[in-house]
């Protein structure tokens, strides 16, 4: 990585530790949005401190930023309520829809760089042939390793792509190409289930959020898709996340363990009301979609080793009718990943565009797939859609 070192303050990381200790003392429950996960080795711990600081390191041109970005660092957009959160940006996705239904990106891709590095000729804004634009909100990383330690195996079998069961639910996996193994894997991660891996998710970030080129992407975005432009709006032609001279790492293998090691959210208070929510919450079919708990596989690795997973995802595709229009490798326009519910108590701006103000119009907004859960939620009696909402509000 180049260049700056952002210095993490003394109280983060003395914080850090703190909980790392209180952590492990207490289990497997951390007690802070933005621990690490209980349990890890002072070996880890050091992978994920060195990770957070490059998570946090604000990029300048000279080392790499641009030409065109959306940020200067991840824990710009990936910062509440503790750093590895969401965020309350939105980015931009647009193309056209042809009328034959086709989906053409646009040259430069469906993503909009929405700056770009003094001085401030390369950015980009969908041009006049676009008739889809979509805006995405950022999705909290908490947990994300253990969600990378799922095996593809239960996906699958979670997954009733022809609604076989008869229960209008049909989830389907996005099988994709991995860049950073060259294998075949289920996608997990983004609104639309668009990588398997964090070194991949991480990777892509790096050049499409910040213009970093790096081994498994190296190839800088030219602005609109346009070459010429490109070479007058890029200062450094060479590959930009190279190892570090002390530790041999590459930002983007920084990234990914800083994810890994990051710790799920701290689940709220269970109170009896949250606990008859819950089974209102299986009543009312909103499990079939998010799962309660899925587990991780064997691993050598003691923390992801069987670990349960309380997601409240499947992590699967399907379309609720909220579909942003935009295809994206075999996800369809329709189709939308279950979000994970953890956390949910803070997160503001709900579904993907962070449109829905409220947990209660997020539930109002699912249909098609989701239609005969929507009736249920509405044929609630009052008392029960309160319990309902505040067992949601205890994640
Ligand atoms: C400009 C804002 C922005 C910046 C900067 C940014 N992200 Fe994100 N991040 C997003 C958005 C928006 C999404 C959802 C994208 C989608 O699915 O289309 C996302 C999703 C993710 C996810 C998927 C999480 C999940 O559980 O599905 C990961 C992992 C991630 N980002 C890591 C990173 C890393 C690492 C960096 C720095 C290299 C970074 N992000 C920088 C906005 C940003
Ligand atoms: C058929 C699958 C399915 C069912 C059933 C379902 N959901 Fe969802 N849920 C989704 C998908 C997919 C999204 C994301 C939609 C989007 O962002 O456009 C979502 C989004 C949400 C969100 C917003 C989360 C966020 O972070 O933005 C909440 C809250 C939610 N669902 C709660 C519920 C509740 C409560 C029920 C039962 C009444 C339910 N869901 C039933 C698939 C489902």
């Amino acid at each position: 990585m180049g260049g700056k070192i952002m210095r993490i303050p003394a109280a983060c990381c003395g914080l850090l530790a703190l909980a790392l200790f209180s952590t492990q003392s207490a289990g497997q429950q951390p007690l802070f949005f933005g621990d690490p996960l209980p349990g890890i080795s002072a070996q880890d711990f050091e992978r994920f401190r060195i990770g957070l600081e490059d998570f946090l390191e604000v990029e300048d041109p000279e080392e790499g930023l641009g030409p065109v970005f959306n940020g200067r660092s991840c824990a710009e957009c990936h910062s509440i309520p503790a750093i590895g959160g969401g965020g309350s940006i939105t980015e931009i996705r647009a193309g056209r829809r042809n009328p034959d239904g086709s989906f053409d990106p646009l040259p430069g891709g469906s993503l909009f760089q929405l700056f770009s590095i003094p001085p401030h000729n390369c950015q980009e804004s969908p041009p006049p042939e676009a008739n889809v634009i979509a805006t995405r909100k950022a999705i909290p990383l908490f947990g994300a390793g253990l969600v990378e330690a799922i095996p593809d195996e239960t996906l699958s079998g979670l997954a009733d792509p022809d609604d076989r069961d008869g229960d209008g639910v049909s989830g389907r996996v996005h099988w994709l190409l991995d860049v950073g193994t060259q294998t075949t894997r289920a996608g997990r991660f983004g609104w639309k289930a668009q990588q398997a891996t964090l070194l991949t998710f991480g990777a892509e970030a790096y050049l499409e959020e910040m213009g970093i080129t790096n081994e498994l992407f190296p190839l800088e975005n030219a602005p609109n898709g346009d070459a010429e432009r490109l070479r007058f709006c890029d200062p450094t032609r060479a590959l930009e996340d190279v190892p570090d001279l002390s530790t041999g790492l590459r930002g983007i293998d920084n990234f990914e363990a800083f994810l890994r090691f990051l710790a799920p959210p701290p689940r709220g208070e269970i109170t009896d009301t949250a606990r008859q929510g819950e089974q209102v919450f299986a009543r009312t079919g909103c499990d079939a979609c998010h799962v309660p708990v899925l587990f991780t596989g064997a691993s050598a690795h003691p923390v992801f080793d069987r670990r349960l997973v309380p997601l409240y995802s499947d992590l699967l595709l399907h379309d609720i009718g909220t579909g942003d229009g935009i295809p994206q490798g075999d996800a369809l326009g329709e189709e939308i990943r279950t979000p994970a519910l953890w956390g949910l108590r803070v997160r503001r701006g709900l579904l993907h565009d962070g449109s829905a103000a409220t947990i209660t119009d997020a539930i109002l907004r699912h249909g098609n797939e989701a239609a005969f859960s929507r009736e249920q939620f509405l044929a609630l009696s009052k008392e029960e859609a309160e319990v309902l909402l505040a067992f949601l509000q205890s994640l």
